[in-house]
């Protein structure tokens, strides 16, 4: 059985934050230097995570993503992979890692059954990827991501793009990544929350990568094929693929068929939304799969959102979706909270 929203959406894909803590502090997500975390004790433990997916595989969701924060962080991250792993649907299951902790569990991850992984990385230039993530750490990350190549990983590198920022980098990036056999996905910068210090002028458009790339790469040609995927393909003429991802310009809310479920249990549907469901106080309430199956649907039967669409339609009125006083009221409006 597969749920449907308002729109006719199917919901396919659940991304889990398994945590809201991050060793790093990207200028687009986490700006600052301390945030309000959530508290531990709502923090759902590895079997109530795994119930809840096995509650979404039912309803016909087949690729689930682990995020943050930084996943890796979490402990007992690899026992997790292993439950979610045996659940019966669960098809493609992923990570998303800024990788500084990948030399250290990425053989348990592999064994344990995670199929694939993407890398955050905005900038080869060690000084940079200091300014821009807040901590001197590129060696380490190139040093994950080394480790996923050799532990045979499909691996996947994703670059916000920042003007005046990173994208200058682009070609030197698109080689790195077609050197390590990786996709590189060039993504737009969005106003989610977090974003604190967004502004349209930051933002560089997919027609502005693409146009960078020809200049450095010679002709693009696209690929097509995208289905629900956030990014579109592309190839250069030597048979490299890369992706962009244009959430800001080109939103592609039609298709969207993702929920996100945080740390403490919040289904959130969009990744604009507002508001979250809370799934953790039934769970902990003792109702059955059967119960918390027919909540799940009822929720996404109910979706309407198409977040991006409506922060386009905002145009030159568009800001940061919060403010830094709204974000310490409501953690969960953060990026870092549910996920990405
Ligand atoms: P694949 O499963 O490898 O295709 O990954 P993905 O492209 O779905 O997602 P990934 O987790 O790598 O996300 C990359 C970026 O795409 C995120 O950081 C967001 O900026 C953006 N993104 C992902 N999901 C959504 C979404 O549902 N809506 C919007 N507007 N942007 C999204
Ligand atoms: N704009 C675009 N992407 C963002 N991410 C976090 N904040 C933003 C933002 N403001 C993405 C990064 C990272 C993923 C976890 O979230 O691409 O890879
Ligand atoms: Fe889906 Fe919301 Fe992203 Fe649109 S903005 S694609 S509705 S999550």
């Amino acid at each position: 059985m597969t749920a449907r929203d308002r729109h006719q959406r199917p919901l396919r894909s659940l991304r889990i934050s398994v945590t809201d803590r991050c060793n790093l502090r990207c200028g687009y997500c986490m700006p600052e230097e301390d945030y309000v975390w959530l508290p531990r004790s709502d923090i759902l433990d590895l079997e109530e995570v795994a119930r809840l997916a096995r509650v979404f595989a039912g309803l016909g969701v087949r690729r689930f993503r682990l995020t943050g924060g930084e996943p890796l962080l979490r402990r007992n991250l690899v026992e997790l992979v292993r439950l979610l792993r045996a659940i019966e649907g669960v098809e493609d299951l992923a990570l998303t890692t800024n990788a500084i902790l990948l030399p250290r569990f990425g053989e348990d991850l592999r064994a344990a059954g995670l199929d694939r992984i993407t890398v955050s990385l905005d900038s080869l230039d060690p000084e940079r990827f200091a300014r821009l993530s807040g901590r001197p750490r590129l060696d380490e990350t190139l040093a994950g991501i080394e480790a996923a190549r050799e532990l045979g990983f499909p691996v996947k590198l994703n670059t916000v793009v920042l003007a005046g920022q990173n994208e200058d980098e682009l070609p030197a990036l698109l080689d790195f990544a077609r050197a390590q056999g990786a996709e590189l996905r060039l993504i737009e910068y969005m106003d989610v929350g977090g974003a604190t210090r967004w502004s349209s002028d930051a933002v560089v458009s997919r027609a502005d990568v693409l146009r960078r790339l020809e200049a450095s790469h010679g002709a693009i040609r696209e690929l097509g094929g995208r289905g629900s995927a956030p990014a579109e393909r592309f190839a250069l003429s030597d048979g490299t693929v890369f992706g962009v991802i244009a959430s800001t310009t080109q939103p592609f809310c039609g298709a969207c068929d993702r929920a996100r479920l945080t740390a403490d249990g919040r289904l959130f549907l969009c990744l604009y939304a507002r508001e979250g469901h809370d799934l953790r106080a039934p769970l902990r309430a003792g109702e059955g799969d059967a119960q918390l199956s027919q909540r799940v649907a009822t929720i996404w039967g109910e979706r309407l959102d198409r977040g991006a669409e409506e922060r386009r339609a905002l145009a030159t009125r568009r800001r940061p979706l919060a403010l830094a006083g709204e974000l310490r009221a409501d953690p969960h409006l953060e990026m870092h909270t549910r996920g990405g």
